[in-house]
């Protein structure tokens, strides 16, 4: 085939066929189904992002391929499986509710699983688990959904950068279909070349808790060194996107995503801010002395000056005192 990991990518195609077909149709999918249901995604949600279940035993993937005569060389090469020291094999998902993740022709070259409940803290497995490397699926260059969005990344000029798989499936579920996600890991600069093949526009929609702020702050040093335009939503009360549409609407998501982002340094500005108590004078001198750091780079006029009267109000003080303060601290860098 001209194809040359066309085996591999057939050998996903069944995998996922597979547990898409226990999920929906066996008794043996019905605790999973149920779980997806209570997290309140839609059958066409499930068929869309064709989801599935590996049921709890240890070798029906594996069995459902000896049936299919294929060759342990290949089955040891895919990644479904694990192999024992006893050179037993053993389905790498048991008990997880899968998501494939697809290359960027929509070929699925991994899944990412799912415990229905979070791990017990004696248990050493995490609550996901995702394919290993192989030769079809390299983490730092695969994002998940980007096959999918492509059409409304480019439509809408932007692309939506989530952390979880379900920040993605339940922002699709809210009519935001330009969402994508790196793979449970920072963002790397091959995703971002990817991205920006696309479209010149892009949004931070991370957890809202330290985690994701932290992550957050990571990826905009990163794309620093781009010229991609790049906006930060930050959620209230820690919450990840998935939780606030759960409990504000999907309605409330998107105005959030569509009006309500910060630009780079509003964002570091608003972060810093967190960490000083503002209503004490000194810390109040503390902070100003650090947000100014963040303002001294920016290069356009209009724009800092709007950052400096947001300051000035925010702190209570004159305009032209913080104005002042910036061009002495210009000054002194100089
Ligand atoms: P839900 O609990 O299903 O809503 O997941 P989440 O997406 O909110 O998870 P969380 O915010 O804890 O983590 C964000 C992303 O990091 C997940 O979507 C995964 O891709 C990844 N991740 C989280 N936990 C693990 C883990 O135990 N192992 C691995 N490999 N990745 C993880
Ligand atoms: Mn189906
Ligand atoms: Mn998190
Ligand atoms: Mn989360
Ligand atoms: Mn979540």
């Amino acid at each position: 085939s001209s194809e040359p990991h066309a085996i591999l990518k057939q050998d996903y195609q069944a995998a996922q066929d597979f547990y898409h077909h226990i999920l929906l149709r066996t008794q043996a999918g019905v605790s999973a189904l149920e779980y997806l249901h209570q997290r309140q995604l839609t059958d066409e949600t499930i068929e869309h992002f064709q989801i599935g279940y590996a049921p709890d035993q240890s070798q029906i993937l594996w069995s459902f391929f000896q049936e299919k005569s294929k060759s342990t060389p290949e089955l040891q090469r895919s990644g479904l499986f694990t192999e024992s020291d006893q050179g037993q094999f053993y389905d790498r998902f048991q008990d997880r509710v899968v998501f494939p993740v697809t290359d960027q022709s929509g070929k699925t070259i991994a899944f990412s699983g799912r415990l229905l409940q979070p791990p017990p803290p004696d248990r050493p497995v995490g609550k996901y688990l995702n394919s290993p490397e192989t030769e079809i699926f390299h983490k730092s260059k695969t994002l998940f959904n980007l096959a999918a969005a492509k059409t409304a990344i480019r439509k809408q000029g932007e692309v939506v950068l989530f952390e979880g798989f379900m920040d993605v499936i339940s922002a699709y579920q809210a009519g935001l279909k330009n969402g994508v996600a790196s793979m449970g890991t920072s963002l790397t600069s091959e995703q971002i070349y990817l991205l920006q093949r696309l479209t010149h526009r892009l949004i931070i929609c991370y957890d809202g808790d330290a985690p994701g702020i932290k992550a957050a702050q990571r990826a905009l040093k990163l794309l620093q060194e781009t010229n991609l335009e790049v906006g930060v939503v930050v959620l209230p009360g820690g919450q990840d996107p998935d939780e606030f549409i759960k409990k504000q609407g999907g309605d409330a998501f998107v105005k959030l995503v569509q009006h309500k982002s910060l630009s780079p340094v509003a964002f570091m500005i608003e972060f810093l801010s967190q960490q000083y108590d503002l209503s004490n004078d000194l810390q109040k001198v503390d902070f100003l002395n650090s947000a100014l750091k963040y303002l001294a780079p920016v290069q356009s006029p209009v724009e800092q000056e709007l950052y400096v009267r947001q300051l000035a109000e925010r702190l209570q003080l004159s305009v032209t005192a913080v104005q002042q303060e910036l061009a002495d601290q210009i000054k002194s860098q100089k």
